[in-house]
């Protein structure tokens, strides 16, 4: 049976530390130019239905640094769910090669993707979640703290994708995590519902930035239009200029505040240049680790298939 990577809420506390300290290994091996080979004759499937820069060069060159081969599917490429039933993808692939990765945009077609495959399938990013940036994310803010404890995250902007991540990670590592937003622009309430349930780490929503982000660990943003919405751009630019992350707001925490954002930035907007080029700017640190933490999420799921 293969192991997927969907959702980080599909992990244990273990796992995903199991997944961290593997990263941190493999991140300390690429960087003193080790010959680690555990891919050698294996190939990755990267399936594309949206554009990408980090996740499809982080990918490509993790897995051939891994002694594999990755070959990119675009957007023209396959058609997935279009030209051919995603299905069908699923057992076509699974042929051919030993691990798929995809970005798409229903959520759905990712846990079908999945459900039909014998090979790992790695969720690249839907319009519902992105789980290889969180584990990436929670990496960089380990490090850069040393430890998860008493962790305040401050997220600024629109609740989507990135947030349903963070929720479910708050589902496993306890936090305090605050989601300041316009209103109407709240994330998915059966995820926040996930993370009251649980118990274990508190969740705010907050429509004023300045009191949303006193004492906060991280700030982090993201785009307010994601990959899909970029017709209501104009709009929502309007909407949600109050949140935007400026050297005013990264200030007024009342204490030494990193900032975190998944990229692509689209400076001047939810984020300026000055935050971006700050001391407490950690935005190139958590892109690199992407790398990393895809790299250890694919040893972990060959070594837990079968
Ligand atoms: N953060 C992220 O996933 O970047 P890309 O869209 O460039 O892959
Ligand atoms: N929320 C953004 C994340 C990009 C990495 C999007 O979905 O476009």
């Amino acid at each position: 049976m293969p192991k997927h990577f969907l959702h980080i809420s599909d992990y244990d506390a273990d796992d995903i530390w199991e997944i961290l300290h593997l990263a941190k290994e493999l991140k300390t091996k690429f960087h003193g130019k080790d010959n680690y080979k555990p891919f050698q004759d294996r190939s990755l499937a990267m399936i594309f239905a949206k554009p990408s820069a980090r996740t499809r060069v982080s990918f490509e060159t993790g897995f051939e640094w891994m002694g594999g081969h990755a070959l990119f599917l675009g957007p023209n490429d396959i058609g997935i769910g279009k030209r051919e039933a995603i299905k069908d993808i699923s057992r076509l692939f699974s042929r051919y090669n030993d691990v798929i990765m995809a970005r798409l945009f229903d959520h759905q077609h990712i846990i079908e993707l999945a459900q039909y495959a014998d090979i790992p399938v790695i969720n690249g990013l839907t319009d519902y979640n992105h789980p290889c940036q969180i584990i990436a994310d929670i990496l960089t803010v380990w490090e850069h703290r040393g430890n998860l404890e008493d962790l305040k995250i401050a997220y600024l902007g629109d609740g989507n994708n990135i947030v349903h991540s963070w929720l479910q990670l708050a589902t496993k590592f306890p936090m305090h995590f605050v989601c300041s937003g316009p209103k109407g622009y709240e994330p998915d309430m059966e995820t926040v519902q996930m993370v009251e349930d649980g118990g274990l780490s508190s969740y705010e929503l907050s429509h004023e930035p300045f009191s949303a982000v006193k004492d906060a660990d991280v700030i982090y943003t993201d785009v307010w239009a994601s990959m899909g919405q970029k017709e209501e751009a104009e709009e929502r630019e309007r909407i949600f200029e109050p949140f935007q992350v400026n050297g005013a707001l990264l200030n007024s925490t009342g204490k030494e505040t990193l900032f975190m954002h998944c990229l692509p930035a689209e400076r001047g907007r939810e984020v300026t240049d000055e935050v971006m080029e700050s001391k407490n700017s950690i935005v190139f640190d958590q892109a690199e680790n992407r790398m990393h933490a895809q790299n250890a999420i694919m040893v972990y799921l060959a070594g837990h298939s079968s």
